[in-house]
């Protein structure tokens, strides 16, 4: 595929992502820990996952959730030990799975000690960890700033929130004028990046399989196009290649023809930059609620797909921690379609916790730890009829964020107990995906119809001798469209069946089908 290694399970890999706050408790402390993981790794099996993706579990003030990390090399006290951690890794790899980390490069907590170092007026070790400025008179130019909290005269870059202060990697063009603009090739620059490489080292070598890198785009400062950033992924790649050739890599970057290019196996389309993401799910008129456009999104999928050359592999994924809920926007059975279009696309698909079973967006909550509007996308997880849904034996007061109320809230256990449920229907979704060398990650795609404002989506999925065309109606209405392949089988239906003439294909309203042609 590329000069990189890669590691041949992403191949048939689909993930599952777990926000690990809101899966399971099992010590009824209202929030979820590395036992509770444990315990449903079956659930995550059964319904076909192959990998993980952990959202942060390190040490932490948890102003973000997590992604402010005041200790990289020690679990969250909340969710358990380092041991425990270590046992996670060792009962997923028990059961042929895999585990990817949440990696935060590129801001810590305020409470680091590094940071705390690095705010002292003397000179030391930690004075160039971070993006200072030399006055504290002085913001970085395009980035927040922590002010006024320091003994050392100087304004902090930050990243995301301002209590997240920017470690430095450099800047790529540093502006001569402003000489705390560091080179990346500088002393501090370099330190921080091999104190990424230790960590990286230190979860690589208890287990971990690789990281999901928390805004991995964004490390190197001054750099618009990336190529600066580019080049520091390359530097680690390098790294990995020659100790942990096996570890899996994708980024929060949302440009695959840039991370690709970095050394990353696999990138996200996201809910921001370029990619359209959006018009599919999440915006005013989603084409999976059966009214908006998708070609706008094809178009930009082919540029990427083309300008990565198959360097690695483009990831959509159902929702994330940052979202909203899959299931604000789409309903009922066009769920149902929208899984077939992200379980038959190239690539590895990520199905976020819940969105398995619909779980709702919780609307109105108060902001937990950072979330913000986020928070109604991360409430526990629903998983049985018992109190709290099966999430925790703490009062209800004290789960950490509150459940969907409805008395109709989904339940993991209600479908898998319904074959008809969205459950049900992703898990065979899943296994037909598995059983067709044309629909796994590197399968090639090819697309039929993606017309501006029209339904069908159609597309061709193929690899070796196997051809499969993938027709996806979301709307309310019976269309058609111009096809001249003939199916010799289907894979895969749901909502009633295609009809072809040699010329013209009919498709039912609410629609999904995957056939051989
Ligand atoms: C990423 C994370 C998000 C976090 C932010 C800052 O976008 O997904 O949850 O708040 O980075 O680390
Ligand atoms: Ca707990």
């Amino acid at each position: 595929m590329n000069n990189n290694n890669y590691p041949n399970w992403l191949d048939r890999a689909v993930f599952y992502e777990i926000y690990p706050q809101s899966f399971k408790d099992t010590n009824a402390d209202g929030i979820g820990d590395f036992g509770g993981i444990i315990e449903k790794l079956d659930y995550i099996k059964e319904l076909g996952c192959t990998a993980l993706w952990l959202n942060p579990c390190f040490a932490s003030p948890f102003g973000d959730a997590g992604y402010d990390v005041s200790d990289y090399y020690r679990a969250a006290p909340r969710y358990g030990t380092n041991e425990d951690l270590k046992r996670l890794f060792d009962e997923v790899h028990k059961r042929d799975m895999h585990i990817l980390l949440d990696l935060v490069p590129g801001h810590t907590s305020v409470e680091h000690p590094w940071f705390k170092e690095s705010m002292k007026a003397e000179k030391n070790e930690f004075t160039d960890r971070y993006v200072w400025t030399d006055s504290v008179w002085e913001e970085p130019t395009g980035y927040g700033s922590l002010r006024g909290i320091s003994d050392r005269d100087g304004s902090c870059a930050v990243n995301f929130f301002s209590h997240q202060p920017a470690l430095n990697y450099g800047y790529y063009k540093p502006d001569p004028a402003k000489k705390w603009q560091q080179p990346m090739d500088a002393e501090g620059p370099q330190a921080t990046l091999a104190a990424l490489k230790d960590i990286m080292r230190f979860w690589l070598g208890l287990g971990c399989d690789g990281f999901r890198v928390d805004m991995a785009g964004s490390l190197v400062k001054g750099d618009e196009d990336g190529k600066g950033t580019i080049a520091l992924w390359k530097n680690i790649r390098a790294f990995l290649d020659a100790e942990f050739p096996d570890a899996a890599m994708v980024s929060e970057w949302g440009e695959p023809d840039k991370s690709l290019q970095g050394g990353f196996h696999m990138d996200f389309l996201l809910h921001f930059g370029p990619s359209h993401y959006n018009d599919l799910f999440r915006c005013e008129k989603p084409f999976f609620a059966g009214e908006g456009d998708v070609s706008e999104f094809v178009e930009k999928y082919k540029e990427n797909y083309e300008k990565s050359e198959h360097k690695g592999l483009i990831c959509i994924p159902s929702g994330n921690h940052d979202m909203d809920r899959l299931a604000r926007t789409i309903h009922g059975d066009k769920l149902k379609v929208a899984f077939a279009f992200l379980l038959s696309m190239p690539g590895a698909p990520f199905i976020y916790y819940g969105d398995e079973i619909g779980m709702r967006h919780v609307e109105g909550l108060v902001s937990v730890e950072g979330g913000y509007q986020r928070t109604g996308a991360r409430s526990p997880m629903q998983w049985d009829s018992s109190p709290n849904a099966g999430f925790s034996a703490a009062p209800k007061s004290e789960l950490y964020i509150p459940q969907d109320e409805s008395a109709d809230r989904p339940t993991a256990a209600a479908q898998m107990a319904d074959p008809h449920s969205l459950r049900s229907e992703i898990k065979r979704l899943i296994e037909i995906r598995q059983a067709h060398e044309a629909l796994l990650s590197r399968g090639e795609i090819e697309f039929v119809y993606a017309k501006k404002n029209a339904c069908p989506l159609a597309y061709l999925r193929y690899a070796g001798d196997e051809r499969i065309l993938v027709v996806i109606n979301p709307s309310d209405r019976e269309v058609s469209f111009p096809c001249e392949f003939s199916p010799t089988e289907r894979i895969y239906s749901f909502g009633g069946e295609l009809r072809t003439d040699g010329k013209t294909a009919t498709v039912p309203a609410c629609f999904a089908g995957f056939y051989k042609v």
